[in-house]
């Protein structure tokens, strides 16, 4: 039996197709293609229209597979399923099953009752059991592993569906991070990525109050997983400035393996704007969190998400944003424009903002962000860097690619003594719109 899942969306999405993958090849499926599969998975985003929009076209789209092969099996799992359920059924009539983000733990079960008695399905019911079963992990060998910390959120952003779509926010236990973060590094995973949508509020039990300045069971997460042999560095995405507290800045200025670049969502440069989202920070306590960390680790790089055109944003609120991500200097920044949500309690807003000014304020963000990251990378030539090999180059072949701590791309020309996962030294000699060019010091 072979399987195919097609992932939309964010790196949890990503990390769950993996983790469903490992669990299929373990019931005995193997990897097929779209084209050739007994079981076509759909892992699915709600977090703007545009996302559940292409995933729709899609599944529409492979209705033919389906009736050239009647016995193929089609779901849809992630946060499109949690949120439309039976209605998928409804409206897609070739589609099997509907599995909700609480329920990835049935996937497997699911699939060998339907292969037996076919029926057609939706699990919705947002159930705790999920978290300690997402744990798999593809056995090909990679320098590169993400582990899923947190699921859920309890922030409630006023534009964000995602405490909808994925529930409570709830942690895993620190022994089984633990324990998967040394099987990979077993297995020869030199990079962790840590994931969650508020990766700080990790072991706060779902507490939505900051935790006290000394207090940060992240930074402890952190220290442990540090001291694991084999590993290089450790990245984590995405943590909420309101928990990015004195303990957290000071484990990171004193885990050598946690990389120099923080993301660390903005979403508007206006005070205004921020409360309107349900933010539980200011312009000024954001500009003063850059500077703590900037000031006690020297050299670290930002990156962050925007959300423009949200209901009532004018331009007074704008030009803040645009003004404070100048003044941050993000080395990379990504813009949305605003999707209403149904569900989200923005949706109920009038959305005020028309589409080309929409347009035009994303557009003013992106060519401010070209240009200083063209200025950041041309300011590196000369220097010597880092760089986490990552392997051959996905634009050119003859080269290869890899990583700094503050993660800037940088392409060279390999050596025999080349491999994926080693640290080497490169000196830059020329940097390009989005990465730098050098050559591989001995
Ligand atoms: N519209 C546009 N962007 C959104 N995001 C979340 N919800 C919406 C929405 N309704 C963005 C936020 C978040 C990122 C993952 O997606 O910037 O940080
Ligand atoms: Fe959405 Fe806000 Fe939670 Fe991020 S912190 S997932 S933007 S509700």
């Amino acid at each position: 039996m072979k399987y195919f899942i097609r992932t939309y969306g964010c790196q949890m999405n990503e990390r769950d197709s993996e983790a469903i993958g490992a669990a299929l090849e373990e019931a005995g499926f193997t990897r097929g293609s779209e084209e050739d599969c007994d079981l076509l998975l759909f892992n699915t985003c709600s977090v703007r229209e545009a996302a559940e929009r292409k995933a729709k076209g899609k599944i529409g789209y492979i209705r033919k597979l389906k009736l050239k092969k009647p016995s193929l099996i089609i779901g849809v799992t992630g946060c499109m399923a949690q949120r439309l359920g039976e209605e998928l059924l409804r409206e897609l009539p070739h589609l099997d099953f509907v599995l909700g983000t609480g329920q990835m733990q049935r996937l497997v079960p699911l699939v060998q009752e339907l292969m037996k008695e076919r029926r057609r399905c939706s699990e919705t019911e947002l159930s705790a059991e999920v978290l300690e079963s997402m744990g798999g992990h593809d056995q090909s060998p990679s320098w590169h592993g993400q582990i899923a910390i947190t699921r859920g959120c309890n922030r409630f952003c006023s534009y964000c569906i995602v405490p909808y779509v994925r529930g409570r926010e709830i942690s895993r236990t620190k022994e089984s991070i633990l324990t998967e973060a040394r099987a990979l590094t077993e297995r020869g995973v030199r990079e962790i990525l840590l994931l969650g949508q508020n990766v700080a509020a990790y072991g706060l039990n779902g507490d939505v109050r900051p935790p006290a300045p000394d207090h940060s069971p992240f930074a402890e997460l952190l220290e442990e997983l540090n001291e694991i042999p084999g590993l290089l560095r450790i990245r984590f995405t995405s943590p909420y400035v309101s928990y990015f507290n004195p303990r957290l800045i000071s484990a990171m200025k004193n885990c050598e393996k946690v990389c120099r670049n923080v993301h660390l969502p903005l979403q508007s440069g206006s005070a205004r704007i921020l409360k309107a989202m349900n933010r539980q920070y200011t312009a000024q306590s954001y500009r003063e969190k850059v500077a703590e960390i900037r000031e006690a680790i020297p050299g670290i790089t930002f990156s962050t998400d925007v959300i423009v055109g949200v209901p009532g944003e004018e331009d007074s609120d704008f030009a803040l944003t645009r003004e404070l991500m100048n003044e941050v200097g993000f080395e990379q920044a990504y813009i949305f424009k605003y999707s209403p949500r149904p569900g989200a309690r923005s949706a109920l807003l009038e959305d005020s903002v028309p589409e080309e000014v929409n347009e035009e304020r994303n557009q003013i963000l992106l060519d401010d962000l070209k240009e200083r990251i063209g200025a950041r990378l041309s300011g590196l030539v000369g220097s010597t860097q880092e760089v986490l090999l990552e392997g051959v180059s996905a634009r050119n072949p003859g080269r290869w690619s890899g990583r700094t701590s503050t993660n800037f791309v940088v392409h060279f020309e390999p050596d025999e003594t080349c491999s994926p996962g080693t640290l080497r030294q490169v000196k830059i000699s020329r940097s390009g719109a989005v990465s730098l060019f050098g050559s591989l010091l001995p």
